[in-house]
Protein backbone atom coordinates (compact mmCIF):
# COMPACT_ATOMS: atom_id res chain seq x y z
CA UNK A 1 0.00 0.00 0.00
CA UNK A 2 1.24 3.64 -0.11
CA UNK A 3 3.07 4.96 2.47
CA UNK A 4 0.72 7.97 3.41
CA UNK A 5 -2.35 5.35 3.27
CA UNK A 6 -0.27 3.17 5.72
CA UNK A 7 0.42 6.02 8.14
CA UNK A 8 -3.13 7.12 8.13
CA UNK A 9 -4.22 3.33 9.24
CA UNK A 10 -1.82 3.68 11.58
CA UNK A 11 -3.84 6.94 13.18
CA UNK A 12 -1.17 9.06 12.45
CA UNK A 13 -3.13 11.89 11.22
CA UNK A 14 -5.00 12.55 8.40
CA UNK A 15 -3.99 12.03 4.51
CA UNK A 16 -2.52 15.76 4.18
CA UNK A 17 -0.91 16.08 7.83
CA UNK A 18 0.76 12.99 6.75
CA UNK A 19 2.05 13.86 3.27
CA UNK A 20 3.66 16.69 4.88
CA UNK A 21 5.56 15.21 7.54
CA UNK A 22 7.05 12.50 4.45
CA UNK A 23 7.83 15.18 2.72
CA UNK A 24 9.38 16.81 5.79
CA UNK A 25 11.45 13.83 5.99
CA UNK A 26 9.87 12.27 9.68
CA UNK A 27 9.84 8.78 8.05
CA UNK A 28 12.01 6.25 7.10
CA UNK A 29 11.19 2.75 5.44
CA UNK A 30 14.10 0.01 6.40
CA UNK A 31 16.42 2.41 7.59
CA UNK A 32 15.85 4.24 4.47
CA UNK A 33 14.70 8.13 4.39
CA UNK A 34 11.52 8.28 2.08
CA UNK A 35 9.69 11.70 0.63
CA UNK A 36 7.30 10.47 -1.67
CA UNK A 37 4.12 10.10 -0.05
CA UNK A 38 3.43 7.37 -3.02
CA UNK A 39 5.86 4.79 -2.05
CA UNK A 40 4.59 1.27 -2.13
CA UNK A 41 5.31 -0.12 1.03
CA UNK A 42 4.82 -4.13 2.49
CA UNK A 43 2.74 -3.30 5.84
CA UNK A 44 3.74 -6.67 7.96
CA UNK A 45 7.33 -6.80 6.50
CA UNK A 46 8.75 -3.13 5.72
CA UNK A 47 10.21 -1.89 9.04
CA UNK A 48 8.71 1.61 9.15
CA UNK A 49 9.48 4.86 11.77
CA UNK A 50 7.84 7.61 12.00
CA UNK A 51 9.47 10.58 14.20
CA UNK A 52 12.07 8.03 14.98
CA UNK A 53 9.55 5.47 16.65
CA UNK A 54 9.35 2.11 15.13
CA UNK A 55 5.31 1.75 13.62
CA UNK A 56 3.36 -1.35 14.78
CA UNK A 57 1.13 -2.24 12.04
CA UNK A 58 -1.82 -4.66 13.31
CA UNK A 59 -4.13 -5.67 10.62
CA UNK A 60 -7.02 -6.87 12.90
CA UNK A 61 -7.75 -5.58 16.00
CA UNK A 62 -10.43 -6.60 18.45
CA UNK A 63 -11.51 -4.99 21.55
CA UNK A 64 -14.06 -5.64 24.49
CA UNK A 65 -15.61 -3.04 25.22
CA UNK A 66 -18.17 -2.74 28.48
CA UNK A 67 -20.09 0.28 27.28
CA UNK A 68 -21.87 2.61 29.72
CA UNK A 69 -25.16 4.23 29.30
CA UNK A 70 -25.28 7.23 27.19
CA UNK A 71 -22.81 6.93 25.08
CA UNK A 72 -24.16 6.07 21.48
CA UNK A 73 -22.91 2.61 19.40
CA UNK A 74 -21.61 4.38 16.07
CA UNK A 75 -18.34 5.21 15.18
CA UNK A 76 -19.29 9.41 14.33
CA UNK A 77 -22.14 11.34 16.41
CA UNK A 78 -22.57 14.93 16.08
CA UNK A 79 -23.66 15.68 19.84
CA UNK A 80 -23.10 12.15 22.16
CA UNK A 81 -19.91 10.66 23.04
CA UNK A 82 -19.54 6.98 20.90
CA UNK A 83 -18.27 3.82 21.83
CA UNK A 84 -15.23 4.57 19.72
CA UNK A 85 -13.80 7.57 21.71
CA UNK A 86 -13.80 4.73 24.68
CA UNK A 87 -11.15 3.78 22.67
CA UNK A 88 -8.28 5.72 23.78
CA UNK A 89 -5.19 3.55 22.73
CA UNK A 90 -6.47 3.18 19.14
CA UNK A 91 -4.16 2.64 16.64
CA UNK A 92 -6.12 1.95 14.10
CA UNK A 93 -9.05 4.40 12.45
CA UNK A 94 -11.19 2.02 10.92
CA UNK A 95 -12.51 0.60 14.04
CA UNK A 96 -16.36 0.07 13.93
CA UNK A 97 -18.45 -1.44 16.70
CA UNK A 98 -20.34 -4.87 15.86
CA UNK A 99 -23.85 -4.14 16.25
CA UNK A 100 -25.56 -2.01 18.35
CA UNK A 101 -26.49 -1.71 21.65
CA UNK A 102 -29.07 1.06 22.73
CA UNK A 103 -27.56 4.37 23.97
CA UNK A 104 -29.01 3.77 27.50
CA UNK A 105 -27.98 -0.13 27.61
CA UNK A 106 -24.74 -1.52 28.81
CA UNK A 107 -22.49 -3.95 29.03
CA UNK A 108 -19.99 -5.79 26.10
CA UNK A 109 -19.55 -4.60 22.58
CA UNK A 110 -16.84 -5.77 19.96
CA UNK A 111 -15.32 -3.51 18.55
CA UNK A 112 -13.10 -4.27 15.74
CA UNK A 113 -11.94 -3.39 11.66
CA UNK A 114 -12.38 -7.13 11.01
CA UNK A 115 -15.72 -6.43 8.33
CA UNK A 116 -15.84 -10.15 7.56
CA UNK A 117 -16.05 -11.49 11.33
CA UNK A 118 -18.36 -8.70 11.83
CA UNK A 119 -20.57 -9.63 9.01
CA UNK A 120 -20.34 -13.50 10.25
CA UNK A 121 -21.54 -12.61 13.88
CA UNK A 122 -24.24 -10.38 12.63
CA UNK A 123 -25.85 -12.79 9.91
CA UNK A 124 -29.07 -13.86 10.92
CA UNK A 125 -28.41 -17.50 10.18
CA UNK A 126 -25.15 -17.89 11.96
CA UNK A 127 -27.63 -17.48 15.57
CA UNK A 128 -25.12 -15.96 17.51
CA UNK A 129 -26.19 -16.20 21.37
CA UNK A 130 -26.63 -12.79 22.94
CA UNK A 131 -27.55 -13.07 26.63
CA UNK A 132 -28.68 -9.93 28.51
CA UNK A 133 -29.32 -9.18 32.16
CA UNK A 134 -32.76 -7.71 31.97
CA UNK A 135 -34.48 -5.16 35.43
CA UNK A 136 -37.62 -5.44 35.56
CA UNK A 137 -40.86 -2.72 36.40
CA UNK A 138 -42.74 -6.09 37.29
CA UNK A 139 -42.40 -9.32 38.32
CA UNK A 140 -41.84 -12.25 36.31
CA UNK A 141 -44.49 -14.67 35.91
CA UNK A 142 -45.00 -18.38 34.39
CA UNK A 143 -47.11 -16.72 31.78
CA UNK A 144 -44.34 -14.33 30.74
CA UNK A 145 -41.70 -17.43 30.53
CA UNK A 146 -44.15 -19.20 28.86
CA UNK A 147 -44.77 -16.74 25.92
CA UNK A 148 -40.80 -16.08 25.69
CA UNK A 149 -40.46 -20.09 25.31
CA UNK A 150 -42.58 -20.15 22.43
CA UNK A 151 -41.23 -17.04 20.30
CA UNK A 152 -42.81 -14.01 20.74
CA UNK A 153 -44.61 -11.48 18.23
CA UNK A 154 -42.90 -8.26 18.49
CA UNK A 155 -44.62 -7.39 14.60
CA UNK A 156 -42.11 -8.57 12.45
CA UNK A 157 -42.59 -10.45 9.80
CA UNK A 158 -42.34 -13.74 11.68
CA UNK A 159 -43.03 -14.71 15.43
CA UNK A 160 -39.48 -14.59 16.93
CA UNK A 161 -37.18 -17.12 17.71
CA UNK A 162 -37.92 -19.09 21.02
CA UNK A 163 -35.52 -17.07 24.05
CA UNK A 164 -34.06 -18.80 26.82
CA UNK A 165 -35.02 -16.90 29.96
CA UNK A 166 -32.84 -17.61 33.32
CA UNK A 167 -34.66 -16.25 36.53
CA UNK A 168 -32.26 -14.21 39.08
CA UNK A 169 -35.17 -12.76 41.39
CA UNK A 170 -38.51 -11.69 41.38
CA UNK A 171 -37.55 -8.51 39.05
CA UNK A 172 -34.49 -9.73 37.38
CA UNK A 173 -34.25 -12.19 34.39
CA UNK A 174 -31.33 -13.25 31.90
CA UNK A 175 -32.82 -13.58 28.58
CA UNK A 176 -31.20 -15.34 25.53
CA UNK A 177 -31.64 -14.28 22.13
CA UNK A 178 -30.67 -15.32 18.79
CA UNK A 179 -31.77 -12.67 16.67
CA UNK A 180 -30.96 -9.11 16.49
CA UNK A 181 -33.97 -6.67 15.97
CA UNK A 182 -33.99 -2.88 16.62
CA UNK A 183 -34.99 -2.70 20.66
CA UNK A 184 -35.24 -6.17 20.56
CA UNK A 185 -35.16 -7.23 24.29
CA UNK A 186 -37.60 -4.32 25.31
CA UNK A 187 -39.94 -5.42 22.63
CA UNK A 188 -40.17 -8.77 24.21
CA UNK A 189 -40.83 -8.01 27.51
CA UNK A 190 -42.67 -5.27 26.73
CA UNK A 191 -45.06 -7.68 24.43
CA UNK A 192 -45.47 -10.32 27.11
CA UNK A 193 -46.43 -7.26 29.59
CA UNK A 194 -43.60 -6.06 31.64
CA UNK A 195 -41.47 -3.21 31.00
CA UNK A 196 -37.33 -3.54 30.81
CA UNK A 197 -35.83 -0.80 33.32
CA UNK A 198 -32.54 -1.86 32.99
CA UNK A 199 -30.70 -3.60 30.01
CA UNK A 200 -26.77 -4.99 30.06
CA UNK A 201 -25.60 -7.48 27.78
CA UNK A 202 -23.32 -9.99 29.25
CA UNK A 203 -22.07 -12.09 26.67
CA UNK A 204 -22.09 -12.63 22.71
CA UNK A 205 -21.49 -16.23 21.45
CA UNK A 206 -18.73 -16.95 23.26
CA UNK A 207 -17.25 -13.79 25.20
CA UNK A 208 -18.09 -12.85 28.26
CA UNK A 209 -18.30 -10.06 29.64
CA UNK A 210 -15.93 -10.36 33.03
CA UNK A 211 -17.14 -9.25 36.20
CA UNK A 212 -13.36 -7.04 36.82
CA UNK A 213 -14.24 -4.78 33.68
CA UNK A 214 -15.50 -1.22 34.62
CA UNK A 215 -18.05 0.12 32.75
CA UNK A 216 -16.54 2.17 30.09
CA UNK A 217 -13.37 0.16 30.41
CA UNK A 218 -12.08 -1.91 26.97
CA UNK A 219 -9.31 -4.71 26.56
CA UNK A 220 -7.73 -6.87 23.82
CA UNK A 221 -9.77 -9.87 22.76
CA UNK A 222 -6.77 -12.74 23.63
CA UNK A 223 -6.18 -14.93 20.78
CA UNK A 224 -8.08 -17.69 21.74
CA UNK A 225 -11.22 -15.98 21.85
CA UNK A 226 -10.84 -14.26 18.54
CA UNK A 227 -10.01 -17.88 17.31
CA UNK A 228 -13.63 -18.49 19.44
CA UNK A 229 -15.34 -15.90 17.43
CA UNK A 230 -14.41 -17.44 13.93
CA UNK A 231 -14.80 -21.22 15.04
CA UNK A 232 -17.74 -21.13 17.03
CA UNK A 233 -20.46 -23.84 16.26
CA UNK A 234 -22.07 -23.90 19.89
CA UNK A 235 -23.71 -21.27 19.37
CA UNK A 236 -27.08 -22.08 18.33
CA UNK A 237 -30.11 -22.07 20.92
N1 LIG B 1 -32.36 -5.22 22.93
C1 LIG B 1 -32.74 -3.98 23.27
O1 LIG B 1 -33.91 -3.72 23.46
N2 LIG B 1 -31.80 -3.04 23.40
C2 LIG B 1 -30.47 -3.27 23.25
O2 LIG B 1 -29.65 -2.37 23.40
C3 LIG B 1 -30.09 -4.57 22.89
C4 LIG B 1 -31.06 -5.53 22.73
Amino acid sequence: MRLDKYLCELNLGTRSQVKKDIKAGLVSVNGVLVLRPEEQVQAEEDSISYKGQPCIYEGYVYYLLHKPAGVVSATRDRQARTVLDLIVDKTRKDLFPVGRLDKDTEGLLLITNDGALAHELLAPNRHVEKEYECHLARPFDGKQRQMLDQGVDIGEKKPLEPAVVQILEDKKITLTITEGKFHQVKRMLHAVGNEVVYLKRIRMGPLVLEETLPRGAFRRLTKEEVESLKYDRSSHL
